[in-house]
Order: structure tokens, then C-alpha cells, then sequence
């Protein structure tokens, strides 16, 4: 059984060798990349949503570099701390990099299933490679605003820089179920900042209240990390909000750059469902 459900009915969904199929003969194709497509046309804005190939594959190319594994580190600790069996959801989970590293830490647990959603097929694709072979994770195209997933049916569930629905995360989480979230911290990428921007700006870090659930404590993470290759600077500037914010000058500058010491600054946020 899937931990996925049939987005037309609602009702659990077998897997089978190329589909997905439900009670009532709903059935969803296993992608050749191996996941499956929950995203119904009905309710998708563009044609192919979320993040485009170009950012999909910058983000793969810095992530796999190791550049910021000292956050994959912490998340994956902290899903390991306080995970105690169940479902566990990576919703938005790009192309996986943080999402196996939670498998990883979950692995000394017996009973686990772990399903990793994002609404860009580009990104399903790559996330789904990770755990080809592996029957405890599934990968949907699908979107966070309408979880192909049961009500109170998910232990723990992982946001990470990606779009946030506190209805839908209150819905498909367990009372009591965990909720972990990275942001960027204050001085997260501020000399990537000022090469681009005149006046660079901090992130904002301010409240970290959310209505329906217990704030458990946050975790600050920073690194200090050096980029002494143009290609990967200019990888780590098409995975961030500013490339498609910022003038062509501001490109140029990005581009005219062979090295870059930069702060990786993040925080870790553990919530409780209650
Ligand atoms: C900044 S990336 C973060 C990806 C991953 N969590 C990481 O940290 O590497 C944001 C991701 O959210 C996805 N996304 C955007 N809108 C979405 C939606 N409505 N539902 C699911 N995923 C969405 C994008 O396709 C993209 O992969
Ligand atoms: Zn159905």
C-alpha cells in the first residue's frame, strides 16, 4: 500500500509495477524516472509547475558539492531525535538531497515510510533516483496545497524553503506529530548579496509562531564557506529567489565572479502539532 492516496477519491492506492490504482480503478503512471504523477491537470496554474529545469539542476549540482551539508547535518539530526515511527512527508522536496539524508538518519528505525512530494516534475525526477530500489520511499508530483495524503496519517513532516500550507500540514500531520522547517538566518548569502544589490539587506528572522502548533525550538546553523569555482557560484545564484529579482548588471557581477566567501546561515525550527 502506497502512502499516497488517490487524489480523485481519497481512498488508498496500490502500487503496482506501472501505475498506481485505487479502489475505484483511478490509476496514476509510474514515470519512467519512477515517480508517480498525483498533479491533476485541473489543478495545476502552468503547464510544467514549480521549479523549471535550470533551477532544478543548479540546486542538484550545488547540493551535491557538499556546500551546505552542515544543514542536511542538522536536519537529519533532528529528524532522527525526534522521529518514533510512522510516515514521514518531505513536502517540497526538490531533488531530494535533504530528503535522503532523512532517510538515512531514519534508517535504524524499523518501521518507517517516507514520501517526498514536489510540484516540478524535474525535481520528482531526481529525487526519485535516490530511492530507486528502496520500498519505504515513494516520490508524487504533487502540490503541497493539496497533499494527496490522508488525514492524520504523517508522523513528521519536513519544509524546507519551500512553499507553506498550515492548513494542509495541520491536516495530513498526527496530533502530536512533528513538524521541522529550515530558513535562512539573518546573514545567510550576505556577500553573494552585496555583489549583486547596492544596499544588501538581512533576512528577516522575527516571529516563529504558528497557529496550531507548538513552538519545540530552533537550532542555529552557520558555516562559513568558500566558492573558488565560477560555475558553482553561478550554480548557487540560479537556485536562489534573486536570479530572477535582480538587473542585468547585477548578473554581470555574479558572473564576473571566480571566488566568493559567503556565509551559509540557517536555522532549524521543530514544531509540534497540537
Ligand atoms: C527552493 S526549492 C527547495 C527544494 C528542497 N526542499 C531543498 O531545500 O533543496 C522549492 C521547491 O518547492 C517546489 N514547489 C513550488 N511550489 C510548490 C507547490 N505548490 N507544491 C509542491 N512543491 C512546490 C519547487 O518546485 C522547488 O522544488
Ligand atoms: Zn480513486
Amino acid at each position: 500500500m502506497s502512502i499516497f492516496i488517490c487524489p480523485v477519491c481519497g481512498k488508498s492506492l496500490e502500487i503496482r509495477e506501472h501505475c498506481y490504482v485505487c479502489p475505484d480503478r483511478h490509476s496514476f503512471d509510474i514515470a519512467a524516472k519512477g515517480y508517480v504523477n498525483l498533479l491533476m491537470s485541473n489543478h495545476m496554474n502552468a503547464k510544467l509547475p514549480g521549479d523549471n529545469k535550470l533551477m532544478v539542476n543548479a540546486r542538484a549540482d550545488f547540493l551535491n558539492k557538499g556546500y551546505y551539508s552542515h544543514l542536511a547535518k542538522a536536519v537529519a539530526e533532528a529528524a532522527g531525535e525526534y522521529f518514533s515511527g510512522g510516515a514521514v512527508l518531505d513536502a517540497g522536496c526538490g531533488e531530494g538531497y535533504y530528503t535522503e539524508m532523512i532517510r538515512d538518519s531514519l534508517c535504524s528505525s524499523r518501521d518507517f515510510s517516507l514520501g517526498a512530494v514536489d510540484i516540478s516534475k524535474f525535481a520528482c525526477a531526481k529525487a526519485a533516483a535516490r530511492f530507486k530500489g528502496d520500498c519505504r520511499c515513494e516520490t508524487a508530483a504533487a502540490s503541497v496545497f493539496r497533499l494527496p495524503l490522508a488525514d492524520n496519517s504523517v508522523s513528521m513532516l519536513v519544509t524546507m524553503f519551500a512553499p507553506f500550507c498550515r492548513e494542509e500540514y495541520i491536516r495530513v500531520l498526527k496530533t502530536g506529530g512533528t513538524l521541522i522547517m529550515a530558513i535562512p538566518a539573518e546573514e545567510h548569502l550576505m556577500s553573494l548579496k552585496a555583489a549583486v544589490y547596492e544596499e544588501p539587506y538581512k533576512n528577516m528572522t522575527a516571529d516563529y509562531g504558528i497557529e496550531g502548533f507548538d513552538f519545540l525550538g530552533r537550532r542555529k546553523i552557520s558555516r562559513e564557506i568558500t566558492i573558488d569555482c565560477a560555475e558553482d557560484i553561478r550554480s548557487l545564484f540560479t537556485m536562489t529567489p534573486y536570479y530572477y529579482k535582480t538587473s542585468r548588471e547585477g548578473h554581470a557581477r555574479v558572473n564576473a565572479l571566480e571566488r566568493l566567501t559567503t556565509d551559509a546561515a540557517f536555522e532549524v525550527l521543530v514544531y509540534k502539532k497540537n
